[in-house]
């Protein structure tokens, strides 16, 4: 499938807030990997297709982890949203034609991140963060962050989230942790 094809029937899936958002993030996500010399093409296929299983509704979500035999823990049974991630991944050869392992792996780790994350992952987590539609405190220096440091970045943006949900009284995911801690061990 042409990225043409794929937006055109990606934009019938999503609501046009959410089109708009992966629209956004391809851009992003394919600028950084200029940047950082991952392969464009990928980036912005796994950009703009990162949130392609996000606008099942909760019981769906779970219906489709079960059908698909996906493993999920009890944070993502609390937290089902959580699962469009791993859902979006497995979707993505029978929708879109995407065999693509990195792809995968990208859209798979977009929403809590992971050990070992490859710069494609940490690039398409951050293009999710930081594209133009986003709007929050702090947004402006986790922008200039992306550019001059990949890691570093991460760092920052693991912060942020962290601090969001902690304020939310939520839980925080281990995946976030592990990932948080790899580069501060790495640093
Ligand atoms: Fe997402
Ligand atoms: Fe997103």
């Amino acid at each position: 499938m042409k990225i043409a094809e794929m937006k055109e029937f990606l934009s019938k899936r999503l609501k046009e807030k959410r089109y708009k958002h992966s629209l956004g993030v391809a851009m992003t996500a394919g600028q950084l990997a200029k940047r950082y010399g991952v392969c464009v093409e990928k980036a912005e296929i796994a950009g703009l297709l990162h949130d392609c299983a996000r606008e099942f509704t909760i019981n769906e979500m779970i219906e489709q982890a079960n059908k698909r035999q996906i493993f999920f823990s009890e944070i993502e049974r609390h937290v089902p949203i959580l699962l469009h991630a791993v859902l979006g991944a497995d979707m993505l050869e029978e929708s879109y034609g995407i065999k693509d392992l990195d792809i995968k792996q990208a859209i798979r780790f977009h929403t809590v991140g992971g050990a070992n994350m490859s710069k494609l992952d940490k690039i398409i987590y951050l293009a999710d963060m930081i594209e133009p539609g986003r709007d929050f405190p702090e947004l402006a220096i986790l922008r200039r962050r992306a550019e001059e440091n990949l890691d570093q970045a991460m760092l920052l943006a693991f912060n942020q989230s962290m601090q969001f949900v902690l304020k939310k009284n939520s839980i925080i995911h281990p995946d976030t942790v592990l990932a948080r801690n790899e580069i501060l061990l790495k640093g």
